[in-house]
């Protein structure tokens, strides 16, 4: 599951760093970027900067010429900070405080509009940016609720029945219309979701004309079949005239990265478990929308025992849970485990909740080991507080 020279290194790098600590694979990244490019010649690509948006891996992904995808004004300034130009910068969101928007006067980057609200908003903060227009297409997309962005119910986009109108409003008003977008949501595996989502665009076509940029989001999952989706992709941009944008963040860096954590002991109640040094502050995801995470032990499983264990961090909290049932060698105390896929939306998702500090990130290149983050120093918590 792992490159075996990252594996090892892995090894090596429980004597040389305390846990809990988040390592990642260039190889694998660069290997994973290949693919899509492979599948999407005609695509410029903005990665999602919330998937994992550490300055180094920035500035290495927009080396290889990548753009940048963010949903904050600190995404934003981050983009900036890596190197990224503002128009490299795609700025995504349902929501742009006053604060943000005039803090990027000068600076714009290429904007998603959100709203009928937030056109006025831009306009008003930032005449002659360059805009898009998101598009929900109302379709029932298969994902965890939390992650389905492209329902009706949802909070982002504009229903269909509501585009022509508003790209009617950006055209004549002072901001400069690129094209629409449209992000499904995240973690997809059916092919069938994007191709509804294309569809969508399709029947709009007459009522907005050409563009510029069709920008189609990000999303894809690990085990997507991408070839499938290049025709279809096409034909809906050729039916614009538009260039192809589109913000992979997950598919990029989730299989790459993996979450490192020593077994502090073993516990029974009416279930078996190990009690791990990483909970749900450092990876939330099980714990927010129920992910799932393979598990490799880095101990040696020969002639041990085997049997099911959930595995449990330090929080107060029932569902600080990293993984249930999963069928492990019994651990000693001070073994590690990985978890694995954790590259995405992990380390960008740590809490300080219980005054945890943010764990170290580390970057392996094949030549050794770069640190991205270094584990938050314990003032960091209470930085800004007075005694
Ligand atoms: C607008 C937008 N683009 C791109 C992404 C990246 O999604 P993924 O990491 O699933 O590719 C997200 C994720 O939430 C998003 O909201």
């Amino acid at each position: 599951m792992l490159e075996p020279p990252f594996e090892k290194a892995l090894r090596e790098a429980l004597d040389r760093y305390a846990t809990p600590f988040y390592a990642y694979d260039w190889g694998r990244i660069q290997a994973r970027l290949m693919r899509l490019r492979e599948a999407f010649p005609f695509a410029r690509l903005f990665y999602a900067l919330k998937a994992n948006p550490r300055l180094r891996l920035l500035e290495r992904l927009r080396a290889l010429g990548l753009g940048a995808e963010a949903v904050s004004l600190g995404e934003v300034l981050r983009a900036y900070r890596a190197g990224f130009g503002p128009d490299q910068v795609v700025w995504n969101g349902p929501v742009k405080t006053s604060e943000a928007l005039s803090s990027l006067k000068g600076r714009a980057p290429l904007v998603v509009l959100d709203s009928e609200g937030d056109l006025e908003r831009v306009a008003r903060y930032l005449p002659g940016a360059r805009v898009l227009l998101r598009v929900n297409p109302d379709l029932p997309v298969k994902t965890h609720g939390h992650l389905a962005t492209g329902r009706g119910e949802s909070q982002f986009g504009v229903l269909p029945e509501a585009v022509p109108g508003l790209v009617r409003a950006i055209r004549e008003g002072g901001l400069a219309f690129l094209g629409l977008h449209l992000h499904l949501g995240s973690a997809l595996a059916q092919v069938e979701d994007f191709l509804g989502g294309y569809g969508v665009l399709e029947a709009l076509h007459p009522h907005v004309g050409p563009v510029e940029v069709l920008d189609l989001g990000g999303g894809f999952g690990l085990d997507l079949p991408l070839a499938a989706l290049r025709e279809p992709m096409e034909r809906v941009a050729r039916l614009y005239g538009a260039q192809v944008w589109l913000e992979p963040g997950r598919y990029l860096v989730a299989e790459a990265g993996v979450l490192v954590s020593r077994v502090v002991g073993l516990k029974e109640t009416r279930r078996r478990y190990i009690l791990l040094d990483a909970g749900m502050t450092t990876l939330l995801r099980p714990a927010l929308y129920g992910a799932r995470h393979p598990v490799l032990p880095l101990y040696p499983a020969e002639g041990r025992e085997e049997a099911l264990f959930d595995l449990a961090g330090p929080a107060c909290e029932a569902g600080d849970i990293l993984a249930r049932g999963v069928r492990l060698p019994v651990p000693r105390e001070g073994e590690a485990l990985a978890i694995l896929e954790a590259g995405a939306y992990g380390s960008s998702m740590a809490l300080t909740y219980l005054d945890t500090p943010r764990p170290l990130e580390l970057l392996w290149t094949g030549e050794g080991w770069e640190v991205l983050r270094a584990r938050e120093p314990w003032e960091g918590l209470w930085e800004g507080e007075e005694v």
